[in-house]
This record gives structure tokens, C-alpha cells and sequence, in this order.
């Protein structure tokens, strides 16, 4: 092994014991076709490269439990004439050397080796129903060995989803991953001051838009973890906007929802700033209340609490400010047991957040609400989004503002990987500069 792939063989040794017999399959991810001799930019699945460090497309990952543990990687041969026009493959021989797998062979001899190899094992894992090309495959190849049942060789008589196990092992980032988020957060708050500098009034959605993937694309991060979503005024209140072709106008709000992939790993980051450099009165009532139920959610983060904690931190302080504009009536706890608050914020307050934007992990055990544990990464996102309505002060129709950071569960609390983006309304102003 030349390259420090120490991580990778532990995670598979580790899935290995936990699997304790069996063997397990586990695709990467398929290329995709955009249009014509067009394929959007390959990402790799997550699960495969959380197990092999491995980025080439056609690769399958195979791991056989018990008392003889082995990781087999199959993947594409060498072949000139194709790396002369996309670029370098491993090949077998030095992937294995290079990744430390056990053994390795060329993709296309996957299906008659999987025969051999699952003969006799007693249980299947893979990703079950992830692929339907894939589930076909899978059962395609157990009944090949249960047609061998005459010469003594037994098919596994267990099929169960790898996922469960995985989700859990992924749920809980080492000291490897968090320095890698914390390295694609820092790309993704510096991208979000730059927007806040760069944003005027009469400029297009997209301009600013432009200059987040500078930012992400100019320190190594090439891609977005997910479509930016950059939503003048009225379009904060769509909650999965990715038009971005609006023009924004000096009086509205600007909410922006971008953070990049680093690594393999996401960051996802929201703020809200006023396209003209200062909130209004209005604005500004209504921000203050989404921060400060943010900061109620991000103290109640912690070890100890359960997974639900920071959302019913962040609804009882939405719930007191929707009172105080008057958009809701009542006390806080009617307000709560009515739901009357889901006009205004209508998702919750957040999610895992790893390799995958919205990352694996259980949220409940059981019919409860998981603890948070150290090494567990979430968002921490309240949001108020208010559209026109004729229960609606109109003086506050079409603000829409969610306030998002990245948190790690500490120790001793949380680490909050994205502080670095200004969020109180002073320190956005005064980055603006256009007093
Ligand atoms: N950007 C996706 C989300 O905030 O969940
Ligand atoms: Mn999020
Ligand atoms: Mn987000």
C-alpha cells in the first residue's frame, strides 16, 4: 500500500465483524448519462467509498465474514485506448496493491466469480432495493447456486440490506471525516461571505450563484453538494427553489442554501441578508426570531439530548415570535398542540449530515428519539417562511428566512463547523458595507 489506506481496511474489518457470516456486495455507483455523449460528473456511492477510498466508476466491493475474512475489489481492466481518452484506471493489480484489498479482478468476471463465492455462504448483504438492475442481478446469481444443489453447494438462505449496518457506522464520523468537513465548511462560509460582498440590488439570481461555485470550484471543491438554491424575496418561500433567474431587487431578502462536497463529504450552510446591505424594520423582526431559535437549537445539541431536542427548542421560540407578530394566536403550547406554526415553518430543524447531504443514520431507536452522541454531525436549520395569506400582516408577506449551520456533537457539547459565515444582523450589515 502506498497510500495511507489504513481507514478503509478498518471500516471493512469492523463491517466484518459486525456482519460476523456471510458475504456482502456492494456496487459503486452508475455513470449517468446527461444527453447525448454527455454524462453528468460521476459521483461515486458513498457506501462503496466509505469502504474502499476506491472513485472509478464500474467497481463492485466484495467482503466474505467468518473465519477467514477477505475484501475482493473488481474493477475495470487497464486498457490504453480508453485512458487515452478518459484518463487513468488502476486496473486490478494495482488496485489491490494500492488499496490493500486481498484480492482483486477485472469487473467483467464478477458474475462467475460471485458464483463460486457465494456458494455456501449463509447469508447475502447488499444493498437491497437500492437498484432494481441490481436486486435483479443479485437473485439472478443466488439461484444459479441454487441450481448447483445436487453437487452439495448450498445458496445463502438469508438476504439482508448491508445498509442497516452501515447507516450505523457512517452515523458516527471519525477524526478523518470531521477534518474533512470541517475543511469543506470552511470552503462553503467563505463562499457565502463572498456572495454577501458581491450581492446588489438589479443583479440576477444566478450572478451570485456564479460566485459560490467560484469559491467552492477555486479551493478544490468542485462540485456543490447539492443545487444551490439562491431565492430573492418572494422565492425564499419556495422551499426547494433552484430557478435562480430572478432579478433581485434592493428591498428584498436573499436567502441562500449552498455548501460544497469536499472530499466526498457535504457541508450545508443557509443564510439570509438583505440584497441592499440593511434589514428593514419588518425583516429584521422576523430574522431575530429565526436566530434565536437557532440558537436555542444549537445549545440544545448536545450529548444527553435526544435527536428532537434542537427541533422543540427551535419551535417553542417560533412559536413565541409568530405570537408576537400576531401570524399565530393563542398561547405557545396551543400554538404547538394546534400546529397553527406549520403555515410559517413547515419542515423541521434538521438532518444527519456526512457523505450525503441528507446522511444515513436512524433517528429513532425504537419508538424513541435517538440520543445525540459524540461524532454525530447535524444541521441545525429553523426557517419562516411567510406567504401572502389574508391572516398575514401584509407589511410581512413574502419574507422567507432559514438560518443553517453544520454541528458537530462534542464531549463536553457541540462544535459548530460553519460559525464562520455572519449571522447576526450587525455583522452581516457591516460586511456589506453599504451604510
Ligand atoms: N440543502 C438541503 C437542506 O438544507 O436540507
Ligand atoms: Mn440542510
Ligand atoms: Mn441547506
Amino acid at each position: 500500500m502506498t497510500m495511507d489506506m489504513t481507514i478503509y481496511t478498518e471500516r471493512r474489518a469492523r463491517l466484518i465483524e459486525q456482519m460476523q457470516h456471510g458475504i456482502a456486495i456492494i456496487p459503486t455507483a452508475p455513470e449517468v448519462a446527461r444527453n447525448a455523449d454527455t454524462h453528468y460528473g460521476y459521483r461515486h456511492d458513498s457506501n462503496f467509498y466509505y469502504l474502499s477510498g476506491f472513485t472509478e466508476p464500474e467497481a463492485v466491493l466484495v467482503m466474505i465474514a467468518g473465519d477467514e475474512p477477505l475484501s475482493i475489489l473488481f474493477c475495470r481492466e487497464k486498457n490504453l485506448e480508453r485512458e487515452i481518452w478518459d484518463g487513468h484506471r488502476y486496473g486490478p493489480d494495482a488496485a489491490q496493491e494500492q488499496f490493500g484489498f486481498d484480492a482483486a479482478y477485472p469487473v467483467e468476471q464478477l458474475d462467475e466469480k460471485l458464483t463460486e463465492l457465494i456458494g455456501n455462504q449463509t447469508a447475502l448483504l447488499y444493498p437491497l432495493g437500492l437498484d432494481p438492475a441490481w436486486d435483479q442481478r443479485i437473485l439472478g446469481l443466488r439461484g444459479a447456486v441454487q441450481e448447483k444443489s445436487r453437487s452439495g453447494i448450498r445458496a445463502p438462505d438469508q438476504i439482508r440490506d448491508v445498509r442497516a449496518l452501515l447507516n450505523e457506522m457512517r452515523l458516527f464520523k471519525d477524526d478523518h471525516e470531521l477534518d474533512i468537513m470541517r475543511r469543506a465548511a470552511a470552503i462553503s462560509t467563505a463562499a457565502h461571505k463572498r456572495a454577501m460582498r458581491f450581492t446588489r440590488p438589479d443583479m440576477f439570481e444566478y450572478q451570485v450563484e456564479a460566485e459560490l461555485l467560484h469559491e467552492f470550484c477555486s479551493h478544490g471543491a468542485r462540485h456543490p453538494a447539492y443545487t444551490s438554491i439562491v431565492a430573492g424575496g418572494s422565492n425564499a418561500c419556495v422551499l426547494h427553489y433552484v430557478g435562480n433567474n430572478a432579478q433581485l431587487r434592493d428591498v428584498d431578502l436573499l436567502l441562500i442554501d449552498a455548501g460544497c462536497e469536499l472530499g466526498g463529504y457535504a457541508s450545508d450552510i443557509t443564510r439570509t441578508f438583505p440584497v441592499g446591505g440593511k434589514f428593514s424594520a419588518e425583516q429584521k423582526d422576523v430574522y431575530e426570531i429565526v436566530l434565536a431559535a437557532q440558537s436555542a437549537a444549537i445549545a440544545a445539541a448536545v450529548p444527553g439530548h435526544t435527536w428532537n431536542a434542537p427541533h422543540d427548542a427551535a419551535l417553542r421560540v417560533l412559536a413565541q415570535g409568530f405570537i408576537d407578530l400576531k401570524l399565530c394566536h393563542g398561547s405557545v403550547d396551543t400554538v404547538l398542540e394546534s400546529g397553527s406554526y406549520k403555515q410559517f415553518y413547515m419542515h423541521r430543524t434538521g438532518h444527519w449530515l456526512g457523505m450525503d447531504v441528507h446522511d444515513v443514520g436512524d433517528y429513532k431507536i425504537g419508538d424513541d428519539w435517538r440520543p445525540l452522541q459524540p461524532g454525530m454531525v447535524l444541521t441545525v436549520e429553523p426557517g419562516c417562511y411567510i406567504r401572502p395569506a389574508d391572516n398575514v400582516p401584509m407589511s410581512l408577506w413574502n419574507i422567507g428566512i432559514r438560518i443553517e449551520d453544520d454541528v458537530v456533537i462534542t464531549d463536553k457539547g457541540n462544535e459548530v463547523l460553519t460559525d464562520a459565515a455572519p449571522k447576526a444582523v450587525a455583522d452581516i450589515e457591516a460586511l456589506m458595507g453599504r451604510s
